[in-house]
């Protein structure tokens, strides 16, 4: 393997950083005094930042969908939430991105960084803040922080030669790839992992020790469920029993000009993952909440960059003096039949395609109830339009149009629930009571593991059992019969169902749960994860004049 290193000794200023320590120790006793009240704490969640060389495609989107669910979810528990998102705009694979479309770079990052933007708020996504790596405040961040690894010693220059892939703007090791036959016939050496070119690089930049790191690392790793699934976390367990190489973290400015030059040596360009993964904490830095928010509560990441993230991440900021993540949620990959989605391939799916087939809400609940995070999943429009019809439509749009139907419900309003209500229906009455005691208690518990696709399917079984339930008992035939009572309560314990399941979907299907819940007239103040369970109330509400259709069934051949 071609990995030489010489050091050299460096020196830099650090009072960014201890303003940064300072302030956390700051927001740190502020926020012991709030959590003492019990009401509120603080969730920091991430989603990757995108990088720019290519539009916005469902994979994407499915990463900043898991991150969003979280984060709704955690505002409706009571927690205070920031959650960042945004765009990765410098390195190598932009600057050859720009040059390709004939574009100056930093205009190319405004246009497809606003692609991003655009595709986000179409999907429904309830970010705090949005940062972008060419912003001065990141810059800052970035520069304050290699001056603190330097201070510490952790920075030496020397020689580096090896191979490096530009696709995944990753060093990859010799016995980490492979020659192989272009159709052309020619010869070409790739990543193993990634099936992308490599190229030989042999040049004079900055390493970073990470060999010294591994016990800390170990440590972090043994501290608790850190990485998810665990699949994950024993694959980076392994990685921590090979050695570990010191990371080259610059490159010569005449090769890599596009990026955040080497405080004090503007020969060297900041190595893009290094700059990437500081977005994190250049968020933290300008966060608005009143309490401490680091270290962050969940990065959402694909598979694809679990090493980055379980290892240099928390090894650059172990060095730094501060605190690694708390847990890393790792995601497989959506599959097209079957095959990886590329530009080659022409297999790319674009959300914005998905959301004019099925809207936001569509796209969203065939992600989070198909999307299971230790596997990848497989794409298909016809699947999507199948669940989104079956789930949404039918499913729980017969639930709400039934019980708020005119001909069953004349005075368009929801009864109060009580135990007698549910005990004069009988078997099915006590049946639903104890499923819809049970479930806001599981989702609860899938949710926060983010096993969203598990709490989605309880909510439906939820759905099931009171379409059963209303099915069993009639109503029609109750109201012909003149057995108002019992009519009543079959109608209140449905819309009381009805209510708990937009409650609980709230954090899937954010628009459609909106819809859902004021038709039901629930006051916005009573849709927190409080009023998720099964509320006793003689109180009668009227329904909202909306109409009763929450999602009209699609048409797809
Ligand atoms: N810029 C880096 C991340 C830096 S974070 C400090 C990057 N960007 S990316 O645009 O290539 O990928 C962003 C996210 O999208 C990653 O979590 C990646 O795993 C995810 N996905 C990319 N393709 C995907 C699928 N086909 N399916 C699911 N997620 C996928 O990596």
């Amino acid at each position: 393997m071609g990995f030489l290193r010489t050091r050299f000794p460096l020196s830099l200023n650090i009072s960014f950083h201890a303003r940064f320590c300072e302030q956390i120790r700051r927001n740190y006793r502020k926020s012991s005094r709030y959590f003492s009240s019990g009401q509120t704490e603080p969730f920091f969640v991430t989603t990757p930042i995108f990088y720019v060389n290519a539009e916005p495609h469902i994979g994407h989107m499915y990463t900043a969908v898991i991150a969003d669910s979280s984060a709704r979810f955690h505002r409706l528990i009571g927690n205070s939430v920031t959650f960042s998102t945004g765009t990765d705009e410098h390195g190598l694979k932009i600057q050859q991105a720009a040059l390709h479309a004939n574009e100056e770079p930093g205009r190319f990052c405004d246009h497809v960084s606003g692609l991003f933007k655009t595709a986000l708020k179409n999907c429904e996504i309830s970010y705090t803040d949005y940062i972008r790596t060419t912003e001065s405040r990141h810059k800052e961040n970035v520069h304050s922080f290699w001056e603190i690894l330097s201070e510490k010693g952790y920075i030496y220059k020397g020689k580096y030669e090896g191979w490096y892939c530009t696709a995944d703007e990753a060093f990859v090791a010799e016995d980490q790839t492979m020659l192989v036959k272009l159709p052309n016939g020619q010869e070409q050496r790739v990543s193993t992992e990634s099936n992308r070119p490599v190229e030989w690089f042999s040049e004079e930049n900055y390493l970073f020790e990470l060999s010294k790191l591994r016990e800390k690392l170990r440590h972090w790793l043994k501290s608790g469920p850190v990485i998810r699934p665990l699949r994950h976390y024993n694959l980076v367990k392994s990685w921590l029993d090979q050695e570990l190489i010191d990371l080259s973290i610059s490159r010569p400015s005449a090769r890599l000009s596009w990026g955040i030059p080497v405080p004090g040596d503007s020969s060297q360009t900041i190595y893009v993952w290094l700059d990437a993964l500081l977005n994190y904490m250049t968020v933290a830095k300008h966060s608005q909440s009143e309490m401490n928010i680091w270290p962050p509560s969940v990065h959402v990441i694909g598979k694809d960059i679990l090493k980055f993230h379980s290892i240099y991440w928390p090894a650059f900021l172990l060095a730094a003096g501060l605190e690694p993540p708390k847990s890393l949620l790792v995601h497989g990959h959506w599959l097209v039949d079957d095959q990886k989605m590329s530009k080659t391939t022409g297999n790319v799916v674009s959300p914005q395609s998905c959301i004019n087939l099925v809207t936001a809400t569509g796209l969203r609940y065939f992600l989070m109830h198909e999307g299971v995070p230790a596997s990848d999943g497989n794409f298909s429009m016809k699947r999507m339009v199948r669940i989104a019809n079956s789930d949404l439509a039918d499913g729980i749009g017969n639930l709400v149009s039934r019980c708020c139907g005119k001909s069953l419900n004349p005075l368009q309003t929801r009864l109060g629930v009580s135990p007698s209500s549910f005990e004069s229906c009988g078997t099915p009455g006590s049946d639903l009571l104890s499923l819809l005691e049970r479930t806001p208690d599981i989702v609860h518990d899938e949710y926060q593991k983010w096993n969203f696709y598990k709490g989605i399917d309880q909510v439906m079984a939820l759905v099931r059992g009171a379409n059963g339930f209303f099915q069993t008992m009639e109503p029609w035939k109750l109201k012909k019969e003149g057995q108002l009572d019992q009519l009543n309560a079959t109608m209140a314990v449905t819309l009381e169902t009805a209510r708990v399941v937009g409650t609980l979907l709230q954090p899937i299907v954010p628009s459609y749960s909106g819809r859902l819940l004021d038709k039901l007239g629930v006051p916005q103040e009573n849709r927190s994860w409080d009023f998720a369970r099964l509320r006793w109330t003689t109180t009668e509400t009227a329904l909202g004049s909306q109409q009763a259709v929450l999602f009209p069934r699609i048409k797809f051949d």
